[in-house]
C-alpha cells in the first residue's frame, strides 16, 4: 500500500477502522509493570485482569465477534510455584465472579487448552462457564489456559489418526481443512490480526496455525496498563495493512 493511502487511513475517524474478525491477544508484561514499581509479581498478574477485562469491554463495543487471549501457556509451568498458583487462583475469580457478567452481556466463553493437570476444581469451572454460555450469540471469548499451539497440532493430529485407524476416514482426507476443524478454534475464521504487548516480537506457541496470514501488532506498553488508545492503535495499525494471501493486491 502507498504510504499516502496508509496515513490517510490511520487518520480517519474511529468509525472507518476495519474491524478485525478475529483478534488473538498476548498479554505480556505482568511481571515487568510490577517490578517496574518495586510490586511484586502478582501484583501484576491481578492488574492484569483488569486489563482483560477493558479488553472485553472494547471487543464487545467495537464489535470484533471472536477474540482469544492468551492467558496461561503451558511453558508457564516453569515458573515457581507461587506464581502459579496465584495465576490460577486468579483465572478461577475471573471465571466465577465474572462469569454473570459475561453472560449478561451474551459473550460465549470457550477455554482453550489442556485440561489434564489442571485440578477437578478449575476443571469444573471451565466446564461450566462453557455451559452457561453455549448458547450465547455475542462476542466469542476463549480464552487459552494451559495452552500450547504445537501440543494442539499434536492433539488434533492424534485425533485424526485414530479416525483412520477406526476406518472413519483416509489418510488422504488428512487435509488442512480437517486439521483446522480438528483444533480447538474448530469452524471459528481465522485471527487477521494477533497483538501482543510487553514489547517482545515473538509468536510463544500461540494460534501457529490458525495465525498462518495474521497480520501482527507489537505494541511496547505492558499489558496492565492495557486501556482503549492501545487498543485504537492496534486497530489503526491493522486498518493500514493491506493483505494479500500470497497474491499480488491491487483491489480490496
Ligand atoms: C504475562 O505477563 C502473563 C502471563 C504469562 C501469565 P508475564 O508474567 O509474562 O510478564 P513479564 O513478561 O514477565 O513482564
Ligand atoms: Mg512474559
Amino acid at each position: 500500500m502507498p504510504v499516502e493511502q496508509a496515513t490517510q487511513r490511520v487518520d480517519q475517524a474511529p468509525g472507518t477502522l476495519r474491524i478485525p474478525v478475529h483478534m488473538g491477544v498476548t498479554m505480556d508484561g505482568n511481571g515487568r509493570w510490577a517490578n517496574q514499581r518495586g510490586r511484586p509479581r502478582t501484583d501484576g498478574h491481578r492488574e492484569g485482569i483488569k486489563a482483560l477485562k477493558r479488553l472485553v469491554e472494547y471487543a464487545i463495543r467495537y464489535g470484533v465477534p471472536y477474540l482469544t487471549v492468551f492467558s496461561f501457556s503451558s511453558e508457564n509451568w516453569r515458573r515457581p510455584k507461587e506464581e502459579v498458583d496465584f495465576i490460577f487462583k486468579l483465572m478461577k475469580r475471573f471465571v466465577e465472579t465474572d462469569l454473570q457478567d459475561l453472560h449478561h452481556n451474551n459473550v460465549r466463553v470457550r477455554i482453550f487448552g489442556e485440561r489434564e493437570g489442571l485440578g477437578s476444581d478449575l476443571r469444573a469451572i471451565i466446564e461450566r462457564v462453557e455451559s452457561v454460555t453455549v448458547h450465547n450469540t455475542g462476542l466469542n471469548l476463549n480464552v487459552a489456559f494451559n495452552y500450547g499451539g504445537k501440543a494442539e497440532i499434536a492433539a488434533a493430529a492424534r485425533k485424526l489418526a485414530r479416525e483412520v485407524v477406526a476406518g472413519r476416514m483416509k489418510a488422504e482426507e488428512i487435509t488442512e481443512e480437517a486439521l483446522t476443524r480438528a483444533l480447538y478454534t474448530n469452524d471459528m475464521p481465522e485471527p487477521d490480526l494477533m497483538l501482543r504487548t510487553g514489547g517482545e516480537q515473538r509468536f510463544s506457541n500461540f494460534l501457529i496455525w490458525q495465525a498462518a496470514y495474521a497480520e501482527l501488532v507489537f505494541l511496547d506498553s505492558y499489558w496492565p496498563d492495557f486501556g482503549e488508545s492501545d487498543f485504537l492503535q492496534a486497530l489503526e495499525q491493522f486498518t493500514a495493512r493491506e493483505r494479500r494471501f500470497g497474491g499480488i493486491g491491487g483491489t480490496k
